[in-house]
Order: C-alpha cells, then structure tokens, then sequence
C-alpha cells in the first residue's frame, strides 16, 4: 500500500488566455488513513476536459489547486466504504492525483444533486460515482470504459435517442466531428442509417473524419460561404444538427434546417477553443450558455424545430440501458472509440496544453495503469 500520492496542481497563471505545461506543478503528499464510509483507489486513467482552460480562467479550479471535479477510471485498493469492493473498477472524480479517496456519501463536485433514480443505481450519492459493472471491465480497457462508456458515449447516445428516431431518410449534421462526443454521434447516426454530414475545422481533419467514421461528407467549417457548402453536402437539408460548438454556428445552421427537424445543443467548444476566452460575466440558462440564443429560439420556433439542451446526468438512471446498446454497436463494428492515450501520470500537463495546440481526435485521456 503507498503511503504518499502525487497531485499536479495549478500554479502559474496562465498569459493572454494560453496553457503550457509550467502552469502546472506536481506534489507529493502522505495518503490519509481511511475513515469509515471511505476508499482508497488507484488511478488508471484520467479524461482530459475541454473545459479545463476555461475552468481554469473562471477561477472554478483555483491557483494552487488540483481540478478536484475530473472525471478518472480508478481501481478500489482498499475499502472501509460497503458501496465499493476491492476491485471494482470505478468512474468518479478524483482530481489529477494517481491515488484518491473517494466516498459513495459524497455529491458530485461541480454539479447539481443526482436523482434519486440515479443514486438508488449507483449506490452513491453522486452521478459521476459508480462501480463499472464486471462484464464491462471485463471486456473493454480503462480508456474505452472513460470514453464511450463515459460521459462522452453517453451524451452522443442519448442524444441521439432523444432526437430520434433517426431515419435512414434524415441527414444529420455533426458539428465537431473530430471531438469526443462528435465522432460518437456520428457513428451513432451511421449506424441507424441516417445520411451524416460533420463539420471540422480543416480539410485533413475532414478527410480523417469521412475515412474513420465512415461518414458522407464533411466541410471545413473555417471557410467562406459554410451555409451554401452545408446546402451543397445536404441536398435535401438538415433534419438533425447535432451540436457540441455554440456560437455563431448554432445560429447560421439552424436558419438552413428543414422544418421539424431536431436540434440536439449539447456544448459550447467554441469558447472553450477560442484563441482568446470570452469570460461570461454571470450565469446565463444553459440553452444561451450553448448558443441557443433569443433568434434561434424564434428559428426554432418558425420552423417547429424540436431542441434538447441538457446535461447528460438527467438521464443517468438509464446508464445501464445506454451502456448495454453501445457495447452491442461496439461488438458489431458499427462503432469505434476515438481517444488519444497519453502515457504517464508525468505528461499530463503536456496533454492539457496539446488540447489547445493540436485537437487530437476524439477523447483526450492520460493513462498510468
Ligand atoms: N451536455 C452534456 O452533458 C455534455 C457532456 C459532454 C460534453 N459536453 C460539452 O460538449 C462539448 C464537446 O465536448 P467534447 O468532449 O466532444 O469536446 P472535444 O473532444 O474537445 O471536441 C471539440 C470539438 O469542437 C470543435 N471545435 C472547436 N472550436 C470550434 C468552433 N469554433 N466551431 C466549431 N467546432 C469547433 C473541434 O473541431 P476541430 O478540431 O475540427 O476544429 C473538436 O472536434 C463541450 O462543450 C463539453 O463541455 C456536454
């Protein structure tokens, strides 16, 4: 059993809005005893967030301070908690540490309270907080288990759903094809059918996305006249836009949908992306926070668009549902995990930098199991 962990934590402010790995510094400190109600977990794998420079300039993860709320895959090593067995393979969030103590008693950090529902399944008190379910473990690594299985797979599965039934008559458009919730979308899209076009900011970006994902199309949303080439790779419109970026793009493409289409807005990358961050002053409903601003509600409106904006833990109680459906795409071939895995807990404040600089594909994730 160690006696100490390692932790990186934010310590040099970042200059005008850029991340490079000396913002970061790692510290090692002794693990606490386990109390009761509590476990001691080693971590595999830690998600990097897209959202973690504008945490950062929020002040929502403080100088001097790990990012207590990020999402990691970690084994249960030792357990005085009676939710967690030694072994599991758990989700929850344990900061950018390579050992953690976790408690089913605690809320999710960062976010509103679980349902009900959701902690009756996951015997804790939190949505993020949950053993993987043995089979699951038993079949897939770390890194697929955090992706397809993690929030990203789930926001793309039930995203689709909830704007389904997809159609092998509807096209769907993906903004942030390349992103890890896009590429899943997508695929998801594909394999009901539907013709999908994605939108990437560069032509090898749109060329990897057509050949990995099997997609019809994509643009390059970076150019000149996007609504005309959207018209031009959607002959007969857009009835699903599956929609991860916000900001202007959420407007110029909802103005070219078909009526009674469906809008699924589910982020806001880019502002997270920005070369320089537009810091919101004040909360705004999340609909506006992910670009539905008061002209697309009245396109949506006009043209009987339905829209779902939602954080993916409203339907968390249904995870085993979503878990079960994307092994059997998984299983089929219909789907592929896009991830890019780091190895070493070390080059983590490399791999948070990279995600400004490059965008790899898919999710972003530092492995040391
Ligand atoms: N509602 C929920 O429950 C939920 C769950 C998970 C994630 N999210 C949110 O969903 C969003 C996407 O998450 P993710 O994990 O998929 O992110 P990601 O993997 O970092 O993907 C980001 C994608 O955004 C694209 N992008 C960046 N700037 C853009 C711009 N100006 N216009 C259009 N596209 C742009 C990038 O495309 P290029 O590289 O091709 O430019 C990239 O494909 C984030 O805002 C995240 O917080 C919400």
């Amino acid at each position: 059993m160690p006696s100490t962990f390692r932790q990186w934590v934010y310590v040099r402010p970042m200059q005008d809005d850029a991340v490079d790995a000396g913002c970061f510094d790692m510290r090692t400190m002794p693990l606490p005893t386990l109390a009761e109600g509590q476990a001691l977990v080693r971590v595999r794998l830690i998600n990097i967030h897209s959202n973690t420079r504008m945490r950062m300039a929020l002040g929502a993860i403080p100088l001097g301070n790990t990012d207590s709320a990020n999402y990691a895959c970690a084994e249960v090593i030792e357990t005085r908690d009676p939710s967690f067995k030694v072994g599991d393979v758990i989700a929850c969030q344990a900061g950018w540490q390579d050992y953690a103590v976790v408690s089913s008693s605690d809320a999710a950090i960062g976010y509103g309270p679980a349902s009900a529902a959701t902690k009756a399944l996951n015997r804790t008190n939190s949505q993020w907080t949950y053993a993987f379910r043995p089979s699951l473990v038993k079949a897939w690594t770390s890194d697929v288990l955090m992706d397809v299985f993690g929030t990203s797979g789930m926001t793309a599965w039930f995203g689709m759903r909830e704007c389904g039934p997809i159609l092998p008559s509807d096209t769907v458009l993906v903004a942030g094809v390349t992103g890890s919730v896009g590429s899943l979308a997508a695929q998801i899209a594909c394999a009901a059918g539907a013709r999908v076009v994605g939108l990437a900011g560069s032509p090898a970006k749109c060329a990897w996305a057509v050949e990995t994902l099997g997609i019809a199309a994509c643009i390059d949303y970076r150019g000149e006249g996007l609504a005309d080439r959207i018209r031009a790779a959607a002959p007969s419109g857009v009835d699903v836009f599956s929609d991860g970026a916000g900001g202007d793009l959420t407007g110029l493409v909802v103005s070219s949908m078909n009526e009674g289409g469906r809008l699924f807005s589910y982020g806001m990358t880019s502002a997270f992306y920005a070369s320089r961050l537009n810091r919101p002053t004040g909360k705004r409903p999340l609909r506006q926070t992910f670009g539905i601003s008061e002209d697309v509600e009245t396109l949506l409106t006009q043209r009987n668009i339905r829209s779902e904006c939602w954080i993916v833990d409203s339907f968390y109680d249904q995870r085993l549902a979503a878990e079960d459906a994307l092994s059997d795409l998984l299983k089929s071939g219909a789907l592929k995990p896009v991830n890019t895995v780091v190895e070493g807990f070390d080059k983590l404040p490399e791999a948070i930098a990279s995600l400004y600089k490059t965008q790899s594909a898919g999710k972003l994730q530092v492995s040391f199991a």
